[in-house]
């Protein structure tokens, strides 16, 4: 069993750095009453952050998408949350940021005229990711479930009531993840992408207005490119989530990771397939490069 990640001391608020459970925001914080903002969640692997500039520029796209003006330059946000891992000591963690529209006087759906953000971060410990061995992986269980989400899920919202309704669904029936369909087709999990093995090739959903471009997507196909690996970007149906040989998950916290059964049948022969592991390797190989 994967520890349990755990809190650092230190956090981010609003240009300090502070005891996390010191740490407070008002009520009529709008990220509280209506969801109004964004986040990135941000890997990092001995002290480095992982892929953050990938990361930053998504948290970019987001702010614009919902007309928050940009509170720091790229230089600036590096240097924050550079600040920040190494005041909780650097080493692994897993680093969360959330900047959202402010906390104005009065509650009105309307955007408040002058209303600085709130900008949030704090830490949790993060597994070394080298002391499991990819012979131990076991795959992970998941569902499938109606994408009940909205239509702009290439935003990194934290308006993520959907999302939450969903994990809570795969959790009760004794499931990682919930694999998600939209109008016939398959879109992501309710906290990862998908992809989908089905003779020799690697499938995954288009990044949209119903697929988060992920970092780690991102890298997996990257990194499928530089080592050979068959892989394209499509519409997946959902039919070829149950004939497939192997399917994965990817996200920022979990890496990649081999789904080995799918409502309740098993995923290829329900062990990790083969091009799961290839792809683990690079990943692997990929992050120890960038931690040398
Ligand atoms: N979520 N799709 C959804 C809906 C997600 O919530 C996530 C990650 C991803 C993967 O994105 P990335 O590879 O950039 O982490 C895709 C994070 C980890 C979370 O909400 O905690």
């Amino acid at each position: 069993m994967a520890a349990q990640p755990a809190n650092l001391p230190f956090a981010y608020l609003n240009g300090l750095y502070l005891p996390l459970d010191e740490a407070r925001i008002s009520p009529l914080d709008r990220g509280f009453l209506f969801g109004d903002g964004v986040y990135e969640v941000i890997p990092c692997y001995a002290g480095t952050l992982f892929r953050l500039e990938p990361h930053l520029a998504r948290m970019q796209r987001s702010l614009d998408a919902i007309g928050i003006a940009a509170p720091h330059t790229l230089a600036e946000w590096t240097d924050v949350l550079n600040g920040l891992v190494a005041h909780n000591g650097g080493g692994h963690q897993s680093l969360y940021l959330q900047i959202t529209r402010g906390a104005p006087n009065l509650r009105d759906h309307r955007f408040p005229a002058e209303c600085p953000p709130t900008i949030f971060a704090y830490c949790t410990t993060l597994e070394d990711p080298d002391t499991r061995s990819l012979d131990d992986e076991t795959g992970l269980r998941c569902i499938t479930c109606d994408d009940i989400r909205w239509s702009r899920c290439d935003i990194k919202a934290v308006t993520l009531l959907a999302n939450v309704l969903l994990r809570e669904q795969a959790r009760a029936a004794g499931c990682d993840e919930a694999i998600l369909i939209r109008s016939g087709w398959v879109t992501e999990g309710s906290t990862s992408n998908v992809f989908v093995v089905s003779e020799g090739e690697i499938l995954t959903p288009c990044a949209g207005p119903d697929v988060l471009g992920g970092i780690t997507r991102d890298l997996v196909i990257e990194l499928a490119g530089r080592h050979g690996l068959s892989l394209l970007e499509s519409f997946v149906d959902p039919r070829l989530l149950q004939s497939a040989d192997e399917v994965w998950i990817s996200s920022s916290t979990r890496g990649v990771r081999p789904v080995v059964a799918l409502d309740g049948k098993p995923v290829g022969d329900g062990r990790p397939g083969p091009l799961w592991r290839k792809m683990a390797e690079c990943y692997a190989e990929f992050r120890r490069a960038l931690m040398a």
